[in-house]
């Protein structure tokens, strides 16, 4: 049986991306995969229907047709309860299911019995590491923190001698130095900032050393083993969160740029960057807190909102940057996604057939039988 893929227009909140890419279409229809594309769905992202029709794709008029008979539905975020009412029973979903955020949906998945992916779940083994959609989305994403911040920053970022006079360059601090903290720090240096950084991983001293950014942390024996063995960073105590802040307090201060992208998997994000650090900082500093959806490492920052604090400084909370480059991150996401096909394809011909035995899909896997079946949805 020819495995009929399908790919819409995404509808949340001005999501941009599209969950396929010309270069992907082209290798699925190659490996004998039908690819049905709505028509539009590619607009976000700059690639056209006809782009998406010479690499093989036919165009739906809508969702409805995209989806009728598919047995694999591929998206970047999570389907709307409308959506989801148009999926086959027994057909798979891959998509960013926010899981920690949205059970009910995760639920209702259970229950319209499709087989519902999490790319959030992509097991951190070196096997996966072309599907991880965490990473390549996070590493976009942290390059372009950086451009928010030099727009909303009235001043420059490299420094520069002029015959008018010396113009400094900015003093970037980047907290949290996962995927995207270390692209913050590698886009801030580009563009001439200097940079700084702080993690509770000890592993991030040398990677942000090697990128010539210094290392600022309190390193005592917490610090030491800070890191899980998945590689994220473990909740820290209160202890060692008032000698972070403690630190960081006097350095914000003397800072222009603060970036700040620090998350602990299924909790809420730590609190970072007080109000009363925030009320020491310089007229025009600008922080963004890429951390917003999970809490905010800054409790004054808004989703998508541009706060302005009455000594002057600019807090933006931003939930999707990699929105704001749809046509990069759109190509990373649906190779990620092409990474992961063979593993739920037959090993022979083109059936939808997840291996339910690998890893990789146990990992990711959230609903199968009618049943919610991820262990961290249990109970
Ligand atoms: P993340 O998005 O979960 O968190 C961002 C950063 O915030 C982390 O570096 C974390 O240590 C830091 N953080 C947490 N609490 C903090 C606090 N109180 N103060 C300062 N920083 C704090 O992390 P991400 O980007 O997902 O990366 C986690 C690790 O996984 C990294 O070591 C990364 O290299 C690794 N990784 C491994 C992969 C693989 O092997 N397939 C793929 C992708 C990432």
């Amino acid at each position: 049986m020819v495995l009929k893929i399908a790919i819409i227009k995404e509808t949340r909140d001005q999501e941009t991306r599209v969950a396929a890419s010309p270069e992907t279409v082209k290798k699925m229809t190659a490996l004998g995969h039908e690819i049905i594309i709505e028509s539009g769905a590619g607009l976000g992202a700059s690639v056209s229907d006809a782009d998406f029709k010479s690499a093989g794709a036919t165009i739906a008029k809508d969702a409805k047709f995209a989806l009728k008979g598919a047995n694999l539905f591929l998206k970047v975020r999570r389907p709307t309860e409308v959506e989801l009412k148009l999926i086959e029973k027994g057909a798979g979903v891959v998509a960013f299911f926010a899981p920690a955020s949205d059970k009910p949906l995760i639920e209702a998945c259970a229950k319209a019995n499709v087989l519902a992916f999490s790319t959030e779940f992509t097991p951190r083994i070196s096997r996966a590491q072309s599907m991880d959609a965490l990473s390549s989305q996070a590493n976009l994403a942290g390059y372009r923190s950086v451009i928010e911040a030099a727009n909303l920053y009235g001043r420059s970022f490299p420094m520069m001698m002029t015959a008018a006079g010396t113009v400094a360059a900015a003093k970037c601090f980047i907290m949290g130095v996962g995927v995207a903290g270390l692209q913050a720090i590698a886009t801030a240096r580009r563009l001439g900032a200097i940079v700084t950084a702080n993690d509770v991983r000890p592993a991030t001293k040398e990677q942000v050393a090697s990128l010539g950014a210094k290392f600022i942390a309190v390193e005592d024996e917490e610090f030491k083993a800070a890191e899980t063995a998945a590689g994220y960073a473990k909740p820290m105590s209160a202890e060692y969160q008032a000698k972070q802040a403690e630190l960081v307090k006097e350095h914000i201060a003397k800072q222009d740029i603060v970036i700040t992208t620090a998350l602990i998997p299924g909790r809420a994000a730590p609190i970072l960057v007080t109000p009363e650090m925030v009320a020491n900082m310089k007229a025009g500093s600008v922080i963004i807190d890429m951390a917003v959806e999970a809490g905010g490492n800054c409790p004054l920052s808004k989703p998508d909102k541009l706060v302005v604090t009455e000594n002057g400084v600019k807090i933006l909370g931003c939930t999707n940057l990699p929105a704001a480059l749809a046509a990069d991150s759109s190509a990373l996401y649906a190779k990620n996604l092409l990474n992961l096909l063979p593993l739920l394809t037959a090993k022979e011909g083109t059936d939808f057939a997840p291996d339910f035995e690998d890893e990789i899909v146990k990992g990711m896997l959230l609903t199968k039988d009618g049943a919610v079946v991820h262990p961290s949805l249990q109970g």
